[in-house]
This record gives C-alpha cells, sequence and structure tokens, in this order.
C-alpha cells in the first residue's frame, strides 16, 4: 500500500491544515480535498507571498494532481476566481486540476437561503461562513442536488435548475419573507462555465484508484475540523458535512483500506469562529495575545476567531474519531512571550469530573469548566527555529507534555506562516 495520509484538523478548525499539506505535497503524487466546500480558507505564504484558496487543493504550487472529489460541494464562481488568481501567481492547472463528475453544486439561492436562516436564527444563530454549505448539504441527502456532470445537457439541466430553484424561491418568500432569485439569470451564468470547466471533470474514483494502483503517495486535505463535524461535532454549532477522516472514503469513493496514516493537526493552542461552545475559551490578556499574535480571523469571512488555551479533552476525543496516528502541532511561535501556558486536561461539570469529552447537548458543554495543567512559558522567539534542539527548554517540555497527555507522538512543527518554518521530527512518507 503506498504511504497515503489524511491530513485533519483536530480542533475547530484553522489549525493550519493549508501550510502542511503544501509542506507534505512535495512526497506526494496528488492531493484531494474530499470535504466541505469554499467555507474553507487554506492560507499559504511562499517566500513573503500569502494565498487562500478556498476550494482548488492546497497542493496547487507543487507539481502534482490536485482533485477535488465528490464530497465537495463546489460552487463554480468561486473556482474560477481562483484558477484566475493561480494563473495570475503564475501556477499552472491544466492538467493538473481534477474535479469529479459527482460534485453537488452551489448556486446563489444556497447561499441566500444560508444567509436568511442565519438572520431568522437570531440570537441562537450558527454564525455559518453563509456560503451556501448547509442548504447545499440538504439538497443533496434531500436527493433534489445538480451534479457537475448535470451541467453538460443545458436542456435538462436546466429543467433541473428550474425545479431546485422554484423550491428555494418558495422557502425564501413564504418562510423567510425574502426576496427570490432569478432563474433565468442563474441558469445562463451556471452555463457559460460549462464550457470552460470540462476539461477538468472526471470520475475521480477511478483516477484516484489508478494512482493507488502505481503505489503511489495521496494527501488528503481535510477542510475544517472534528470539532465541526455534522455527525461528531458540536452539534448544532458544525458545519454540514463530516469532516472526520472517514469521509475521506466517502468523500473520495476510495475504500477504507487505502489510507495509511491520519496526521491530526492541532495549534498549540485552540480557536474557534462562530457560535457554540468553546470551553477553554479565554478573555483575559492572554487570549488578547492569541488573537494578536496569532492574527486570528478567519481566512473565509475575516471575522476574528475566539481564542483559548490547548484542549486535550476535545483533542483526545479526535484522536477517536479520526484514529490519528500523529500529530502536527502548528503556530507554536505565537506562544512566545507569555508567562504561564496552560493545557485543558478534564472538565467540570457541575462538580463531575469528565477525562473524556462529555456527551451532553452544546447548550450543557457551555458549563462546562476546564482543569488546566500549567506550564512555564519561555522568553527567547521560537519563531522561525527549524531544529528541535534550538527550543528553549520549556517549548520542548511543553510538546512533551502534549505527547505524553495525548499518548501520540508529534511528528511536526510547525513555527512560522512560512513553507519553510518547521521542525521535521519523523517523515511519515518513509
Ligand atoms: P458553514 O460551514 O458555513 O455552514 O458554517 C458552520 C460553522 O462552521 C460556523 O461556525 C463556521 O464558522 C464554521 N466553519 C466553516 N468553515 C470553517 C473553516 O474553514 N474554519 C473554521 N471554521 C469554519
Amino acid at each position: 500500500m503506498a504511504n497515503s495520509i489524511i491530513v485533519i484538523g483536530a480542533q475547530w478548525g484553522d489549525e493550519g491544515k493549508g501550510k502542511i499539506i503544501d509542506l507534505l505535497t512535495r512526497q506526494s503524487t496528488a492531493v484531494v480535498r474530499f470535504q466541505g466546500g469554499h467555507n474553507a480558507g487554506h492560507t499559504l505564504v511562499i517566500e513573503g507571498d500569502e494565498t487562500i484558496l478556498h476550494l482548488i487543493p492546497s497542493g496547487i504550487f507543487n507539481d502534482v494532481d490536485c482533485v477535488i472529489a465528490n464530497g465537495v460541494v463546489l460552487h463554480l464562481p468561486t473556482l474560477f476566481d481562483e484558477i484566475t488568481l493561480l494563473q495570475k501567481k503564475g501556477v499552472s492547472i491544466d492538467h493538473k486540476l481534477h474535479i469529479s463528475t459527482l460534485c453537488p453544486l452551489i448556486f446563489p439561492s444556497h447561499i441566500a437561503l444560508d444567509n436568511a436562516k442565519e438572520k431568522t436564527l437570531g440570537s441562537k444563530a450558527i454564525g455559518t461562513t453563509g456560503r451556501g454549505i448547509g442548504p447545499a448539504y440538504e439538497d443533496k441527502v434531500a436527493r433534489r442536488a445538480i451534479h457537475l456532470s448535470d451541467m453538460f445537457d443545458a436542456e435538462r439541466f436546466l429543467e433541473q435548475l428550474n425545479r431546485l430553484m422554484e423550491f428555494h424561491n418558495f422557502l425564501l418568500v413564504n418562510y423567510y419573507n425574502a426576496k427570490p432569485l432569478d432563474v433565468l439569470a442563474v441558469g445562463d451564468e451556471w452555463l457559460s462555465y460549462a464550457d470552460k470547466v470540462k476539461p477538468y471533470v472526471k470520475d475521480t474514483a477511478l483516477f484516484l484508484d489508478s494512482i493507488n494502483n502505481s503505489n503511489a503517495s495521496i494527501l488528503f486535505e481535510g477542510a475544517q475540523g472534528t470539532m465541526l463535524d455534522i455527525d461528531h461535532g458540536t452539534y448544532p454549532y458544525v458545519t454540514s458535512s463530516n469532516t472526520v477522516a472517514g469521509a475521506a472514503s466517502t468523500g473520495t469513493g476510495l475504500g477504507p483500506r487505502d489510507f495509511k496514516h491520519v496526521l491530526g493537526i492541532i495549534k498549540a493552542y485552540t480557536t474557534r469562529v462562530g457560535s457554540g461552545p468553546f470551553p477553554t475559551e479565554t478573555q483575559d490578556e492572554s487570549g488578547e495575545h492569541l488573537g494578536r499574535v496569532g492574527v486570528e480571523f478567519g481566512a473565509t469571512t475575516g471575522r476574528p476567531r475566539r481564542c483559548g488555551w490547548l484542549d486535550a479533552v476535545a483533542v483526545k476525543k479526535s484522536i477517536i474519531n479520526n484514529s490519528i496516528s500523529h500529530f502536527c502541532l502548528t503556530k507554536l511561535d505565537v506562544l512566545d512571550g507569555l508567562e504561564k501556558i496552560s493545557i485543558a486536561v478534564e472538565y467540570d461539570y457541575n462538580g463531575k469530573i469528565f477525562t473524556s469529552f462529555p456527551s451532553i447537548s452544546s447548550d450543557e458543554l457551555k458549563r462546562c469548566k476546564p482543569i488546566y495543567r500549567e506550564f512555564k512559558g519561555w522568553e527567547q522567539p521560537t519563531s522561525g527555529i527549524r531544529n528541535f534542539r534550538d527550543l528553549p527548554i520549556e517549548a520542548q517540555d511543553y510538546i512533551h507534555a502534549i505527547e505524553s497527555i495525548l499518548s501520540k507522538k508529534i511528528v511536526l512543527i510547525s513555527t512560522g506562516p512560512d513553507r519553510k518554518d518547521n521542525i521535521i521530527l519523523e517523515d511519515l512518507f518513509t
């Protein structure tokens, strides 16, 4: 079996997966997005130049095949914006990009429904990215979705679109008291993409299987994070896809025996965008430090991220939900200069101590109080360090403590946003 790796966010997303994918891509033949959509925002910094990708796999800067597989809900205008952006940066796309015939399409009416629903929820809003992700997955499960391959028979496509948008407009007008959308205009715009997208479209399961059969390594690029998983996350404050490693199978059409490692990405602390429980959130000066030094603003929406300490209780749940084999620790340098650093190791819920993540509602979870282990901070900067021995001893101790609490090895440490700022402790490809 090839050394294929699923890279997964083990917290609430924004763990820095994009940079790690870009790094690991150099030893892979293909990189695959398998769930979510353009709600994701994967940031890459290459020689000081920042690029944020929402749909195209973060491996595109390397000479590898980049696949958008069937589990992804596809917004064509964003796809073409990204293609144009990359072409302007001199990145070649042709022959490298492969998109599944089976990707369900996101239309403007999905986006309108997402925003109308959030408005109606008021203080109970999820805080979605407003990209139409939820309504698009709802349509998929309700067997109403229009697939990418449906676009290539214009007459049939317009019939399907008519039926779908009639339903969306009914909801918008009669339930949400919002404006309906112009079906003809959407049909025209989408059909204008058909010829442009066609060269990229194929049976990506078959394509990935052929790569697997040649014994080459594939990288599966998770989006969002485990705690945002529709089944296993802090429901209803979650996204609408399965974000756990298992989705790499259903979201590509490969079977569970086709994957070797699951690399969980964790930040050296925790962030969350949008609403919902976040037991280790800190609003004191250390929270302010994490947000400011970590430049914690959503890569898709620009919203400030909520910040807090590393939550080992939640990460241990991620180990179970994803069968994480190894960890990568990102943004270690953001902790530079803090006097004390904490890790939550248990929760106290009304006097009852939980050592593993409690199976309780999100409302109850909001009342859980973390029990912390404290660590001494370090004064010298870790930013840009590429050798473990060069880290301050307190930072080394912090890393060893995380490994000991999680009972897993950290094989990679990111010490800055640039693709070169890493400490590589173990090569998963060998
Ligand atoms: P949706 O995926 O836009 O429906 O948003 C649902 C929840 O997931 C919201 O709390 C979003 O902030 C969160 N979310 C969606 N995508 C991301 C991401 O890429 N990073 C972090 N949070 C995300």
